[in-house]
């Protein structure tokens, strides 16, 4: 006879990605990559912040629905397994917004005020009036959709640690206004001498109504685009997930190299080289000791280095392309994933709400 052992419950993550359209190598590398690896040890939630886009893109949503989907694409197609892996968007799953709106009753401006990316980002996207309620409040909503999935942990990047940061701090402080109890002693103490007493020593228990997660810095290679610039969409310096082959090329040819090395003889120092940056990433071991020593030496081009580039980045990209062209014929696959994502992600979010609602009055 076999006995049942009930299978050890894996923590759980959770972590969302903007819509910003097509992904590139620096979302791949950055996130994505990762959250593949994720899936297999934890139980995931992951996905796509379409009211986030919002708060910066507030005038014009006409692309979202098509960047929606083709991120949902990349997810599929860069390996998340919706059978390991609960993937949805934001606005599909209301209490997102119903979470952000209750927190925002106790959270104090200041707190948002002082978030590092605030004055950044708005500086940076001049260009947009971003003294909006929706901006400020950016990082409180990240809090909501964290906290509704009681994650024991939140993959992100260096830039969002402040956010799981303040994330915490919410966490802490709804705990302590809506889940703080007197302690046993307190409640059954039989004179007020009694109760004092108590409360000297032992205060008031804080429940755990919303757990604080931890964040999860995910291994970020430094990823140059093709200008040597950090790659990003506003720089227009990227490699899509979904370039073909000799787009690839076409993108990689003109790359920013080894500023010294201006003639084919020269010697090249691969340290100083965005080229290389790139071949650390994708290159076999193999590769990398040729570029090494024939960019040393002069004894290859930086033509041909990119070609050896282009070669390993294609390589990469065949399986995640193979995928997308599967899913890109089939486009009710994808709307099924983010359907039955949504509702599970409804059903584990409802599940949270109704201690919430009951602990701030509202049940
Ligand atoms: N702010 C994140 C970013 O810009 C995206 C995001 C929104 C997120 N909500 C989240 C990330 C919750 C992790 C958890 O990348
Ligand atoms: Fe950079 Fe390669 Fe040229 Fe060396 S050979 S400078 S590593 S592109």
């Amino acid at each position: 006879m076999t006995i049942a052992t009930p299978s050890t419950p894996r923590p759980r993550v959770l972590s969302g990605m903007r819509p910003t359209g097509k992904l590139h190598l620096g979302n791949y590398m950055g996130a994505l990559y990762n959250w593949v690896k994720l899936q297999h040890e934890y139980e995931c939630y992951f996905f796509i912040a379409d009211y986030h886009a919002l708060t910066t893109d507030y005038a014009d949503p006409s692309g979202l629905q098509s960047n929606i989907r083709e991120v949902a694409l990349d997810f599929l197609s860069a390996g998340l397994d919706p059978e390991r892996c609960t993937i949805f968007v934001q606005s599909h799953v209301h209490q997102h917004a119903e979470l952000n709106l209750l927190f925002g009753m106790f959270t104090p401006l200041g707190w948002l005020e002082r978030v590092p990316t605030y004055k950044d980002q708005q500086e940076q996207l001049r260009e947009k009036d971003l003294n909006t309620y929706g901006f400020l409040g950016y990082p409180l909503l990240q809090a909501a959709d964290i906290l509704l999935y009681q994650p024991d942990f939140v993959p992100v990047g260096a830039d969002q640690v402040a956010h799981v940061e303040l994330t915490r701090e919410v966490a802490r402080r709804f705990n302590q206004l809506y889940a703080s109890r007197p302690t046993p002693a307190i409640r059954h103490a039989h004179s007020d001498k009694e109760r004092l007493a108590a409360e000297i020593s032992q205060n008031e228990v804080v429940e755990q109504i919303l757990p604080e997660p931890k964040a999860l810095l995910t291994p970020s290679p430094k990823l140059p685009g093709t200008d040597g610039r950090k790659m990003s969409k506003s720089y227009g310096n990227t490699i899509l997930l979904s370039d073909p082959e000799d787009v690839v090329r076409a993108k990689l040819k003109p790359m920013v190299t080894d500023p010294a090395r201006i003639r084919r003889t020269d010697p090249g120092n691969p340290d100083v080289c965005p080229v290389f940056d790139l071949h650390r990433v994708f290159s076999t071991e193999e590769t990398l000791q040729n570029v090494r020593q024939g960019c040393t030496t002069a004894g290859i081009g930086c033509i041909q280095c990119k070609g050896w580039l282009t070669d390993a980045v294609v390589k990469e990209l065949a399986p995640i392309q193979e995928r997308r062209r599967h899913l890109e014929a089939n486009p009710k696959q994808v709307d099924d994933v983010l359907e039955a994502g949504a509702g599970r992600a409804s059903q584990f979010a409802a599940r949270t709400m109704l201690p919430v609602l009951k602990a701030a009055g509202l049940r």
